[in-house]
């Protein structure tokens, strides 16, 4: 059951971020590439409702199975009293409604620039309410500063893995096509690492400033479980930024309007990897959020 409760929750923390950082990707990245880039994306909404229903089926699952580990009971009417008279509940009920609402109103509030930006407060929201029910908010002290952690490091985490998400799905859309305007992956490609540089940094600091303040001692971080779930998190990350490395001071900086295409193929078979590495990290979340400190 702890194996199930941890990789449901490490999934749920996956699609969450990845709701939030499309939505980033698309409002403040794609622009980078003009308006051919953002034509290329036709099927923005669509995505963006399949994963807002993703998360939302998560949710209520992780919901669910939640309060049954809180209550040791699977009865309709210990579930329901789990849900209404706890915070844990109403603050994840908030979440599933706000789901709710960005499943149906991503279509008509996508294509107007205030459209967009109250879809990206509900989106802020969703991977926020797990912040405010996990670790963080159960402790005595430096609440304040738990959570501002905690919230940091989530933003940064949807930011770049967001990113990396459908950079790699609108290379995938580039690569299908012919010919472009040579310039267009590169100027998408150069304001998503930006974000990326910016983004990684804050996951690195907030990253090791939480486990510190979760008592992971420096000398002996292995010493715990939880220290060394940490740790393999920060290994995952380390490979990931790697890769992230050589797309950023080896094909970023060797681009030739000539060779695009190529460029295009080597820093998505980049992103793949990256993908992959962040994935086990949000997988190693799951079990992390659920391991004592
Ligand atoms: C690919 C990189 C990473 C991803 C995708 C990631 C993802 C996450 C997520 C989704 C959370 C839960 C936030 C919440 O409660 O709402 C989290 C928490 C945390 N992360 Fe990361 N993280 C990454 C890198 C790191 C690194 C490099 C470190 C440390 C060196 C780290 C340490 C932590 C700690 C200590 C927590 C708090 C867990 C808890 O006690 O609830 N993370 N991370």
């Amino acid at each position: 059951m702890q194996w199930i409760l941890g990789l449901l929750h490490g999934t749920d923390y996956l699609v969450a971020h990845l709701l939030l950082g499309s939505l980033i990707f698309y409002s403040w990245i794609l622009s980078a590439g003009g308006e051919d880039a953002q034509v290329l994306e036709c099927k923005k909404a669509l995505l963006l409702r399949r994963l807002a229903v993703v998360t939302l089926v998560t949710s209520v699952l992780w919901m669910i199975v939640s309060i049954s580990d809180m209550t040791e009971s699977w009865l309709p009417q210990d579930l329901w009293a789990g849900i209404s008279q706890t915070t844990f509940g109403h603050l994840w009920l908030v979440r599933i409604g706000v789901l709710l609402l960005l499943s149906f109103s991503v279509g008509p509030l996508l294509n107007t620039s205030l459209g967009r930006k109250i879809l990206l407060l509900l989106a802020v929201t969703v991977p926020l309410v797990s912040g405010f029910t996990g670790h963080a908010s159960a402790q005595k002290s430096f609440i304040f500063w738990r959570e501002s952690l905690v919230i940091s490091h989530s933003l940064s985490v949807a930011v770049w893995t967001g990113g990396l998400f459908r950079l790699h799905q609108w290379l995938g859309i580039r690569l299908r096509l012919r010919t472009v305007r040579p310039e267009m992956s590169h100027s998408v490609v150069k304001r998503f690492s930006q974000f990326a540089m910016a983004s990684t940094g804050a996951i690195g600091i907030t990253g090791i400033a939480m486990a510190y303040l979760a008592g992971v001692s420096p000398s002996h971080p292995l010493s715990t479980a939880y220290g060394r779930l940490v740790f393999l998190k920060l290994a995952l990350f380390g490979l990931a930024l790697g890769a992230a490395a050589l797309n950023q001071f080896f094909h970023l900086r060797n681009w030739n309007p000539s060779q695009e295409l190529q460029f295009s193929r080597v820093i998505r078979r980049e992103i793949r990897i990256e993908l992959a590495l962040v994935t086990g990290a949000f997988l190693i979340a799951g079990f992390l959020a659920r391991t004592s400190m």
